[in-house]
């Protein structure tokens, strides 16, 4: 039957059938989840860490397994204030009855000042502390406690999204001292740690002199395997207007190098597409046009905020591969005075995003790459 709905999303997390495979990493992060691990995920950008977290939680779902789950995003936390508004405001969803619930929030009370409230999405109730008491490290263990509390009666999986955002909380190191004194002592909840700025979170897990050195096991997600990817796109064009000849869905992974946010942004846009036309041999290249206009002023913005040599530095990256940047032949042709001026500029980049080093510099976005060609 043929469906109007475009089943590919780009702008969202994704679960169910919008999720293609990762088999492999729900069972490892299941199995950890199961046995109280920590877990610390890293990976780039948009590559699927918050999806995989939320697909993971689905299968408890459907499996009936009894682990409690929170999910707690930290994104555009600045202090251990928010740290803990999130984490309580995130509580009910380990308890369903409301009558529990509200009882062991009361009892949380006795100890600390707060406020209940509920949750204008959820409906769930929240816990807001008065952050003006004396004892500033209350709050904190109060959470904690209740996290422990709950784990009694059945395991517990909290998530800290976007992890990396509490190394930029005033006093980082003593905070993050007194976080990790609460997680080693709950043995019946696994922690999982998800993030994607690599150096902050490998130098807070995998420094000797930092608190979460050795606390969790490290998952890193990589691009979804070729041919894990073409049966799931056969799928989902199954139902398209006009059909997408089986022999040219390697190339459309390809062409964004195996990267799941922009093959469903690419695959999105060609659904759309499909709604007019038959398939037919530029339609391919027409669809990559279309995203590239449609991130145009995001880039423009991006470039425009480059200081000259941080625009020179990465447009040399793009000429040389990433490779053999401090050549005299590379400097000249990139005209940048000096390999010291180079060395600065990738650290910038680095800090921004925009690059990321693994044993080459490579340019982070696959689409900023190919706007940047089509552009310097
Ligand atoms: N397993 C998957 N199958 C298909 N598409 C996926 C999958 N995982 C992620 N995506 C695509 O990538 C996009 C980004 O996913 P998600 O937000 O989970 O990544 P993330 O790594 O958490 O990103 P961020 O670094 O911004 O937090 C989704 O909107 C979806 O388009
Ligand atoms: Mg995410």
């Amino acid at each position: 039957m043929v469906s109007q709905n475009n089943p590919f999303k780009y702008s969202h997390i994704v679960t169910g059938s919008s999720f293609c495979n990762r088999g492999e990493e729900q069972r490892t992060l299941l199995q950890c989840i199961k046995n109280s691990q920590n877990v610390l995920i890293y990976s780039h950008r948009r590559t699927g860490k918050s999806s995989l977290i939320k697909q993971v939680f689905e299968n408890i779902r459907q499996q009936h397994l009894d682990i409690g789950m929170m999910y707690v995003d930290l994104y555009g936390t600045t202090s251990e204030k928010d740290f803990i508004t999130r984490g309580f405001q995130q509580i009910g969803a380990l308890e369903s009855s409301m009558d529990k619930l509200f009882h062991i929030m009361k009892k949380s009370l006795q100890f600390l000042p707060a406020r209940i409230g509920l949750d204008p999405v959820t409906f769930l109730p929240t816990l807001t502390p008065e952050f003006q008491i004396v004892d500033k490290a209350l709050p904190l263990k109060t959470l904690m406690d209740l996290l422990e509390r709950f784990s009694r009666d059945r395991k517990l999986v909290i998530v800290f999204d976007e992890f990396q955002e509490i190394d930029n909380y005033t006093e980082a190191d003593a905070f993050e001292k007194r976080l990790r004194s609460f997680i080693q002592q709950h043995e019946r909840i696994s922690y999982i740690f998800s993030g994607s700025q690599k150096h902050m979170l490998t130098a807070m897990f995998h420094s000797q002199n930092r608190a979460f050195y050795q606390q969790a096991a490290t998952l890193t997600l990589k691009e979804i395997q070729k041919k894990d990817y073409i049966p799931w796109l056969a799928d989902r064009f199954a139902a398209a207007l006009h059909s997408v000849p089986q022999e040219h869905l390697p190339a459309i992974v390809e062409q964004f190098e195996g990267h799941p946010m922009y093959i469903q942004f690419f695959c999105f846009f060609l659904w759309e597409k499909l709604r007019e036309t038959p398939w037919h041999d530029g339609l391919p290249q027409e669809v990559e046009s279309m995203m590239i206009n449609e991130k145009q002023l995001e880039y423009q913005m991006l470039w425009d905020n480059l200081t000259g040599n941080q625009k020179k530095t990465l447009k040399l990256v793009l000429a040389n591969d990433g490779k053999n940047l401090f050549t005299g032949e590379a400097l000249q042709q990139a005209e940048i005075k000096t390999a010291s001026i180079v060395t600065q500029c990738l650290k910038a980049l680095c800090e921004k995003q925009i690059l990321v080093k693994n044993s080459r510099y490579i340019i982070q976005d696959v689409l900023l790459r190919k706007w940047l060609e089509h552009n310097s």
